[in-house]
């Protein structure tokens, strides 16, 4: 195993032993992130749903299969981008993220960003947005989504600059085609940075 995969490997380690929040009780598996650990792009998501709380794979339900869609759209696999959550584990019933949550499993993400240095980090929805936003230091740039997706924002990270860019979640997309469209538009945007 190389560097990169034996740092990802112990993130994983410590997750599957976590109870540093109560998720750890009703989770059924926790979802840790897939993908490239090469991977030019990231994407986070809020926190597994329920098809991922049984596979431990992220994004594998209806958002998922709409994820994948639009990554089609760009002529890029699931398998050559990194997809993870804020959160590993599900919250019971679908419900939202807590703060103090949060604060328990940011660090989990903080390391896959760190090891795996994406050019892009693709935030899908308003907590991966705020989140994101405010860890480096952009918090005074955060607004409603429908007015800050498709930004690029530039930021500098201990391994160099990264971008970020703000997506509306596919799961607002499941029902409602004038949605889906403007997250295939956003997407185009990312298509060059899959590019060497
Ligand atoms: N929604 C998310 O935010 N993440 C998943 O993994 C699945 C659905
Ligand atoms: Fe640990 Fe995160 Fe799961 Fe909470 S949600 S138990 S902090 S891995």
């Amino acid at each position: 195993m190389n560097k990169i995969d034996e740092k990802l490997k112990t993130v994983k380690d410590e997750v599957v032993n976590c109870h540093k929040c109560s998720l750890f009780k009703t989770r059924t598996l926790p979802v840790i992130g897939q993908g490239s650990h090469r991977a030019k792009i990231v994407f986070i998501g809020e926190a597994p749903g329920s098809s991922e709380d049984k596979t431990g794979i992220p994004f594998c339900g209806q958002s998922g299969n709409i994820l994948t869609e639009l990554l089609d759209s760009i002529g890029i696999r699931r398998e050559d981008v990194y997809i993870c959550n804020i959160l590993k584990c599900r919250p019971p019933n679908n419900r939202n993220p807590q703060t103090n949550e949060i604060e328990a499993c940011i660090s989990y993400l903080e390391r896959q960003i760190e090891i795996i240095k994406p050019k892009i980090v693709g935030a899908l929805g308003n907590y991966a947005t705020s989140y994101i936003l405010k860890k480096y230091n952009l918090g005074d740039k955060i607004q409603g989504i429908s007015k800050i997706h498709g930004k690029i924002f530039k930021v500098k990270t201990s391994f160099g600059e990264m971008k970020i860019i703000s997506l509306y979640h596919p799961a607002v997309a499941a029902y409602n085609a004038n949605m889906r469209s403007v997250l295939k538009k956003d997407f185009q945007i990312l298509k060059k940075y899959n590019e060497k």
